[in-house]
């Protein structure tokens, strides 16, 4: 199969390329293989591809970046249950390998694609929101009535974690983005509150003017070093606050432990990808149940930012790179299409699907459609190395 790599093992976006022959994945015990339609980029591909990514990866996250995707079962391991068949269309999460063609997942972390959702769209899913509601609810145990803080509210985590904190009752929803547009689209997604913190615009007076300087009971932080003082102006009386990344930088500088004191903080943190497989199976069942049918019925929505086919990896990695996305990059995995045997196919489908896969049409969501229904049309495609 192909997969990306990164030329001479690490490098910036520019050594990113897509490498053929490398060796299928084989599907054993509970794992099914999957033909990837789509994956999702995620900061941890950056530090990884740049070889510094700060925690040990596990045997089963080998080289091949990407954590999320979406796709079609191929194959079944032989202690596979009955939850999902050959020729099922999935999304999941993994420990890495989602930038290829192919990938075996185990059948803890994939979910059936809702039809609502395109595979880019359901691509981008896993990651932010697993991490979201592992971050309001396992660790930040936000209860209904309850005040949040969501920092970098625009970024794929952020989206996911105001519509998740709004589902959960959430009484006022304060965050903090990068521009009037974010912060629109923040409010849109249902926060209360939208800083822009290139504004001038301190959120802590924010919070603190809104709760009648009681603080809130919970804050999601992303940002890490520059937000630390304002968060501790911002929490409650024994709230939590819960480190989920560290954007501008994890050493805080004169920081007095009284701040935790005074208020009984619970200065917490969590990683996802670190996590077992049995808690992550344990996030995708909580995300199943309380998320996933909010997404069927449109009331949470998916976060796609822009997507790319996967032979524009670099560029796609360079727009991660310049902060200036607004939720999730999405990547489509391209295929070039012969056909074999004896193929049904009338003038008019025949132009459509001869556009659709020789010329460079840059619209990808709608060929990815068109490529959809003809294959549901029944026509005998098969997919090829090219
Ligand atoms: N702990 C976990 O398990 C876990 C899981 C997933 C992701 N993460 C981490 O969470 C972070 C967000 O991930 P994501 O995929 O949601 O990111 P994303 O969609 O790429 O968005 C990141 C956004 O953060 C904002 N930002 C960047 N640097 C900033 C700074 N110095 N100060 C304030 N805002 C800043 C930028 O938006 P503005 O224009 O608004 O500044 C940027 O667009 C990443 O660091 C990622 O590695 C952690």
């Amino acid at each position: 199969m192909k997969a990306v790599g990164v030329r001479n093992g690490k490098g910036d976006a520019d050594a990113l390329f897509i490498e053929e022959g490398v060796a299928d994945p084989v599907p054993t015990g509970n794992r099914v293989l999957i033909r990837i339609k789509a994956f999702g980029l995620n900061r941890m591909d950056i530090m990884q591809r740049e070889d510094r990514y700060p925690y040990p990866l596990l045997p089963e996250s080998g080289n091949i970046m990407g954590v999320e995707f979406s796709g079609i079962v191929e194959e079944k391991g032989p202690e596979c249950s009955d939850d999902f068949q050959v020729g099922d269309k999935v999304f999941g999460l993994a420990y890495g390998g989602a930038y290829a063609q192919k990938i075996t997942a185990s059948e803890k972390m994939i979910m059936h694609l809702p039809s609502n959702l395109s595979f880019e769209e359901a691509a981008g899913i896993p990651e932010t929101s697993f991490t979201a509601i592992q971050a309001i609810h396992l660790v930040g145990n936000l209860q209904p009535g309850q005040s949040v803080l969501i920092h970098a509210g625009a970024s794929g985590v952020g989206q996911s974690a105001i519509q998740i904190a709004k589902v959960g009752g959430a009484s006022k929803i304060f965050t903090t983005a990068g521009s009037d547009e974010k912060c629109a689209l923040c409010r849109s997604l249902g926060a209360d509150f939208a800083v822009n913190y290139r504004s001038g615009e301190d959120f802590a007076e924010v919070v603190k003017r809104e709760t009648n300087g009681r603080g809130v009971d919970l804050i999601i932080d992303l940002v890490g070093r520059d937000y630390f003082h304002q968060n501790m102006a911002s929490a409650a009386m024994d709230s939590r606050m819960v480190l989920v990344a560290a954007l501008s930088g994890s050493k805080v500088h004169d920081f007095d432990l009284r701040a935790l004191l005074n208020k009984r903080i619970w200065l917490l943190a969590t990683t996802l990808r670190t996590r077992s497989a049995d808690y992550q199976g344990q996030l995708r069942d909580l995300f199943a149940e309380k998320i996933l049918p909010h997404i069927k019925t449109g009331e949470v929505r998916t976060t796609v930012d822009k997507v790319y086919p996967w032979s524009q990896v670099t560029d796609a990695h360079k727009r991660l790179e310049s902060n200036i996305n607004a939720g999730k990059i999405i990547c489509v995995v391209e295929e070039t299409w012969v056909f074999r045997g004896f193929v049904k196919m009338n003038l008019y489908d025949f132009t459509v699907y001869f556009l659709v896969s020789m010329l460079e049409i840059r619209e990808w969501k709608w060929a990815t459609q068109v490529r959809e229904s003809t294959y549901n049309h029944e026509y005998r495609c098969v997919t090829v190395n090219y």
